[in-house]
C-alpha cells in the first residue's frame, strides 16, 4: 500500500495511465439462444459508495470520517482507502464510463464529511460543487441518479459524541438529508437514506470488525433504532419538501437454507431469515419491530432500545421503493452454543462474501417473493448484486474475460425478469460495481471496468460491454 500511495504522490494527474482500456466489444458475441427484454422503463445500472471509490480523503475541505480514522489505526485494514480510485479526482472519465455500459441510472453515495466535515454546522461548498457536477453529468448522458446519504462514512466528529448509539444522531442525519434534498432538489431521481443498516449497525456496534468497533448487542439495537428513526425523519423531510423524486432504504438480505432436513436446522434458517429479513424492513414498512426477534432478545437479558412515543410512525413513513441488496444464499445450522445469531452457525464456504460469491440466483427469487407478500407489493429495486473475482486480468489482447461474472449475472437477471412474470413490482437491477474498488479494509474486484491498483487505469471488462450490450438489445449468455 505503501508503494501505491508513493506512486501516486510522486505522479502528476496527467501522467497517470488512466486512459480506458481498448474495446473488446469483438469478444462478445451475439448469443441467439435466449434472449430477455424488460419494460422499457426497468432501472439497469451499476452501483458505487463514496468511500470505495473517490479517495481525497482530506481534499478541499472534506472533514474525517470514521472510516478514515479507522484505517488509519495500524493493523485494522490492509490496504488504505485514502486514494482508493481516485474517483474524486477521475470522476469525469468515468461517469463517461456509465455512457459506455448504456446504463440508464447510477447508484453512487454522498460522503456526508465532504458535504458537512464536522456532520453538521457549515456546508463545505467545494464538496458540494462535486456532486453537483457530478449529477450534472449524469444528466447530461440520460442516467437516472440513485443518491445514498449514508455508506457507513459517518463524519468522525459525530462518533466522538457516541455515533449511531446517540439518539441525537437521528437529527443530525435527517438535517444532512434535508440540505442534499434541497441543494439537489429535482436533479435526484432516487434518494436512498442508509445502505445496509444492518451492517452499520452489527458489524459496527456488536460484531466489532467495522468502525468503531465496539461490541455491545444492546448499543448494537440501540444503534439499530437510531438508525431506523433518523431514515424516517430524512423520508418526513423529503415529503414536506414536495419534490419529484422518490426515497427508499436499501436492505441487505442473503437467503437461508438449512443444511440438513433436520427440524432443528429447518428452524434455524427461518429464524435467521426472520433477523435479516424484517429487523429492519418491518418497521419501516409495517411499523414494528418483528416480535420473535425482539422476545429472543429479551429472553436473553438484553437490553432493548427505548421506543419514545411517536418513533414508530416516523421510522413508518411511507418509502416508495425498497432497495435489495442480494449476493448469496449461506447453509446454515442449529448451534445451541453458539447463542448469536440466534443459535445458528452459518457453514464454512470455499467463498466468502467479498472473494468469491456463490452462485444461487434461486435465493434472490425466493427474497423477492418473500418481500413482495410480506409488504404488499412494495416497489422493489435490487440495488447491488455482483461477483468477485480476485484473478481478473487484463490480458495481452488488453481484454479482461470475465466469463463467470457474465454467467453470474446472467443467472441474477434471469430471476428478477421470472419475478417479474410472476408479479413482483420489480423496477431496477444494479450491479455491483462500476468499477474494481476498495473494498473496506482491501482491494476487491466486483467491476464490470477493471482498475489497476496501481495506475488507476481502467479498462471495461467483457462483463461490461456484455451489460451494455444486453441493456440494449436483451440479455443472453452468447459471452
Ligand atoms: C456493500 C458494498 C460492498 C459489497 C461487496 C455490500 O454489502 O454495500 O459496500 O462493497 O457488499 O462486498
Amino acid at each position: 500500500m505503501d508503494s501505491r500511495r508513493d506512486f501516486l504522490k510522486n505522479a502528476s494527474l496527467t501522467s497517470l495511465a488512466v486512459g480506458l482500456g481498448i474495446p473488446s466489444e469483438a469478444a462478445v458475441n451475439s448469443g441467439p439462444d435466449e434472449s430477455i427484454k424488460f419494460p422499457k422503463d426497468f432501472l439497469f445500472g451499476v452501483s458505487t459508495s463514496a468511500y470505495q471509490i473517490e479517495g481525497g480523503w482530506n481534499a478541499d475541505g472534506k472533514g474525517e470520517s470514521i472510516w478514515d480514522r479507522w484505517s488509519h489505526i495500524p493493523d485494522n485494514v490492509k490496504v488504505l482507502g485514502d486514494v482508493a480510485c481516485d474517483h474524486y479526482r477521475l470522476y469525469k472519465q468515468d461517469i463517461e464510463l456509465l455512457k459506455r455500459l448504456n446504463v440508464n441510472s447510477y447508484r453512487f453515495s454522498i460522503s456526508w464529511t465532504r458535504i458537512f466535515p464536522d456532520g453538521f454546522g457549515e456546508a463545505n461548498l467545494k464538496g458540494v460543487a462535486f456532486y453537483k457536477e457530478i449529477l450534472d453529468l449524469a444528466k447530461k448522458h440520460g442516467v437516472k441518479p440513485v443518491v445514498t446519504l449514508n455508506h457507513w462514512d459517518l463524519p468522525q466528529k459525530l462518533q466522538n459524541i457516541g455515533g449511531w448509539a446517540n439518539r441525537e444522531l437521528a437529527t443530525h442525519f435527517s438535517n444532512y438529508a434535508k440540505f442534499c434534498f434541497s441543494t439537489f432538489g429535482n436533479d435526484v431521481d432516487f434518494w436512498g437514506t442508509h445502505n445496509e443498516p444492518w451492517v452499520v449497525a452489527f458489524m459496527g456496534y456488536f460484531v466489532g470488525t467495522h468502525p468503531p468497533g465496539i461490541k455491545d448487542i444492546s448499543t448494537a439495537l440501540l444503534a439499530t433504532h437510531h438508525l431506523l428513526l433518523g431514515h424516517g425523519m430524512a423520508v418526513k423531510a423529503y415529503r414536506e419538501l414536495n419534490l419529484k423524486g422518490k426515497i427508499g432504504i436499501t436492505l441487505d438480505y442473503s437467503y437461508n437454507i438449512a443444511e440438513t432436513e433436520k427440524q432443528e436446522d429447518l428452524d434455524a434458517a427461518k429464524r435467521l431469515n426472520d433477523k435479516h429479513h424484517p429487523w429492519f424492513a418491518d418497521p419501516i414498512l409495517l411499523g414494528k419491530y418483528p416480535e420473535m426477534i425482539w422476545n429472543w432478545y429479551k429472553s436473553k437479558g438484553i437490553v432493548m432500545p427505548e421506543i419514545k412515543e411517536g418513533d414508530m410512525k416516523i421510522i413508518s413513513t411511507p418509502i416508495d421503493y425498497l432497495g435489495l441488496n442480494y449476493y448469496q444464499t449461506d447453509k446454515v445450522k442449529y448451534n445451541p452454543d453458539g447463542w448469536w445469531p440466534y443459535e445458528t452457525n452459518t457453514l464454512k464456504r470455499e467463498y466468502g462474501k467479498a472473494k468469491n460469491f456463490g452462485m444461487e440466483p434461486e435465493g434472490l427469487y425466493s427474497i423477492l417473493k418473500d418481500l413482495d407478500k410480506r409488504y404488499h407489493r412494495i416497489p422493489i429495486i435490487i440495488t447491488e448484486n455482483g461477483y468477485n473475482d480476485d484473478h481478473d486480468n487484463v490480458d495481452f489482447n488488453g481484454e479482461v474475460v470475465d466469463n463467470k461474472r457474465i454467467e453470474y449475472i446472467f443467472a441474477h437477471i434471469k430471476v428478477c425478469k421470472k419475478a417479474i412474470d410472476d408479479g413482483v413490482n420489480l423496477q431496477g437491477y444494479t450491479v455491483w460495481t462500476l468499477m474494481d474498488s476498495y473494498e473496506w479494509g482491501d482491494w476487491s474486484r466486483l467491476g464490470l471496468v477493471h482498475t489497476d491498483f496501481h495506475t488507476l487505469k481502467r479498462t471495461i471488462k467483457k462483463s461490461g460491454y456484455w451489460y451494455a450490450k444486453g441493456i440494449k438489445n436483451g440479455f443472453s449468455l452468447g459471452k
